[in-house]
């Protein structure tokens, strides 16, 4: 089930920025007596969070948030596409369920905001994370260098696109036609 955060999950929140697994190749985990001091009572309350709730406990949380114009990696001339992100609790891990609640955001994204693109960037070294993106639909847009690491940044489109954008240097549309 897909709600948003309460206080009860405050422990899960902690838990998962506190995991080396998880922070394995999003810049590492931060620590554990730092985010009791940081984060809030009810943590993660705010549009385009999800709580993935399991049995009534939280396993992970799904974002959609607008992708920062300055960050390398887009498909619209004006930026600011809706990126999909996920993190779940390792022992959550390899059941399905991060592509079930995915698909469940993914499919409430489509019908709140037809035709709108989706974007996702994970590192090409998480392998995990590359599998849900191909199962969720996300093709390859480009890879390039960032926080050391090369990133592969995919497109989910709700409808098949109709013209291929090509950015130069300067983001300057160099190609640009018909599928
Ligand atoms: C990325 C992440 C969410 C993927 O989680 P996941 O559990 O591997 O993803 P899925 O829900 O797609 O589950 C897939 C696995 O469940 C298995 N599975 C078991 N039962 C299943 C079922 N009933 N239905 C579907 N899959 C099932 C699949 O075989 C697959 O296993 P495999 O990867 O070993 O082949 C998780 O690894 C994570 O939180 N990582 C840390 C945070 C992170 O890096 N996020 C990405 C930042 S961009």
């Amino acid at each position: 089930m897909l709600r948003e955060s309460e206080a009860r999950d405050r422990a899960a929140f902690i838990e998962l920025f506190a995991s080396p697994e998880v922070g394995a190749y999003i810049g590492g985990p931060r620590p554990r007596d730092e985010l009791e001091r940081a984060v809030p009572e009810v943590p993660g309350r705010r549009p385009g969070l999800f709580v993935v709730d399991l049995d009534g406990a939280m396993i992970g949380m799904i974002t959609l948030d607008r992708r920062d114009a300055e960050r390398p990696g887009h498909v619209r001339p004006d930026a600011g596409e809706a990126e999909l992100g996920y993190l779940f609790l390792p022992e959550a891990w390899g059941c399905g369920y991060a592509a079930e609640a995915c698909a469940a955001a993914l499919g409430w994204f489509a019908g709140a905001l037809p035709g709108e693109p989706v974007v996702l960037c994970t590192q090409t070294a998480n392998d995990r994370a590359m599998r849900l993106a191909a199962k969720l639909g996300f093709n390859e847009v480009e890879r390039f260098e960032e926080y050391g690491a090369e990133q592969w940044f995919g497109l989910r489109s709700s409808v098949t696109p109709c013209i291929t954008l090509l950015y130069g240097p300067e983001g300057s549309v160099i190609f640009d036609h018909p599928v």
